[in-house]
């Protein structure tokens, strides 16, 4: 008997329409663009994988390194019982996290994946019998009904997926996880930090190609699910930082002119030679814009911790 629960508060019917709608808003405006959700059907998730092991992408060796190293101290400051995990993935890092949380009961990932949530609590089962995993498939953005576990609550972001929201929507973002604290309650919050522009770009247009193909799955999500025509490979892969923004962001160049039938929208959408379609941003983060964010939404930072190279940080932060 395993103490495995899963949630369904997206059903495909949401997602579809969600998809839809985004679609339809993003290649209609002037600078057309999609959101970085949909990359996240099973293939882009293992391409996702596949990134994170390539050796330009430091973001999440870098952040597992913090995990490690302060894992206890982590345990200590938050005494958690129950872990939500927003945009869990497949909660590989999170193990560190778990094994270090003696006082854990339950463990709520929280993904659109629902393969990713389903390989993932397989594999922390095995290692905690006795934990509680309730998995909800769920859009992180939208408002959650979090099933009712024991305090004090940890809540984690991690990965630096909090650089994927622009400003404004990491605002409301915030205040929504403000809202899920209680007295007590913390925050972990995994943010990829500002540095050198050549190593930024490397670590999202990778020498093998893996980037590319994950910014181009978008292109095969959208041909599946609104039966459109899209041919991938007419499309190059480019990474760019912005240092105005201070975010590397992503983007799909039409290499030459071309007209794409979506017939699930009923819609021809025409592309200019080199035009762009926004496929991602991906913020970079310093210390004091992170910690007024946090102000911002009613948090304090309380703790922030680096990697030796100073290249990502895990921030605590708790309700103010
Ligand atoms: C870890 C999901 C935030 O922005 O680095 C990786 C996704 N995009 N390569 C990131 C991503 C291109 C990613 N997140």
């Amino acid at each position: 008997m395993s103490p495995f629960l899963l949630t369904r508060t997206l059903d495909e019917h949401a997602a579809e329409s969600a998809l839809r709608t985004d679609v339809l808003e993003g290649l209609r405006m002037a600078q057309k663009a999609l959101p970085p959700k949909w990359f996240y059907d099973s293939r882009g998730s293992e391409l996702f994988e596949e990134i994170t092991r390539l050796p330009e992408y430091y973001p999440t060796r870098a952040e597992r390194e913090i995990l490690l190293a302060r894992a206890t101290e982590i345990a200590a400051a938050s005494g958690a019982r129950t872990l939500i995990e927003l945009g869990s993935g497949s909660s590989e890092k999170t193990r560190h996290l778990i094994d270090a949380l003696p006082a854990l009961h339950a463990y709520v990932p929280v993904d659109v994946s629902e393969s990713a949530l389903a390989g993932a609590a397989r594999e922390l089962l095995r290692r905690h019998p006795r934990l509680l995993v309730h998995a909800l498939i769920a859009d992180f953005t939208s408002a959650l009904r979090l099933p009712q576990t024991p305090g004090p609550r940890l809540v984690a972001f991690l990965g630096g997926t909090i650089g994927n929201l622009l400003p404004p929507e990491r605002q409301t973002f915030l205040r929504a996880v403000r809202a899920m604290l209680s007295p007590g309650d913390a925050l972990l919050l995994g943010t990829d930090l500002v540095k050198e522009e050549a190593v930024l770009v490397a670590a999202y247009d990778d020498a093998q190609g893996v980037t590319a193909e994950f910014n181009r799955n978008v292109l095969h999500v959208i041909n599946r699910e609104l039966d459109a025509d899209f041919d991938p490979d007419a499309f190059a892969h480019v990474a760019r930082w912005n240092p105005d923004e201070e975010w590397i962001e992503m983007r799909l160049r039409a290499r030459e002119a071309q007209t794409v039938k979506i017939r699930g929208l009923d819609l021809v959408v025409p592309f200019a030679t080199g035009e762009d379609v926004r496929t991602e941003v991906s913020a970079k983060f310093r210390q004091e814009g992170v910690k007024s964010e946090l102000a911002s939404a009613g948090m304090e930072l309380t703790e922030w911790w680096t990697d030796s190279e100073g290249r990502f940080a895990l921030s605590l932060a708790k309700a103010s």
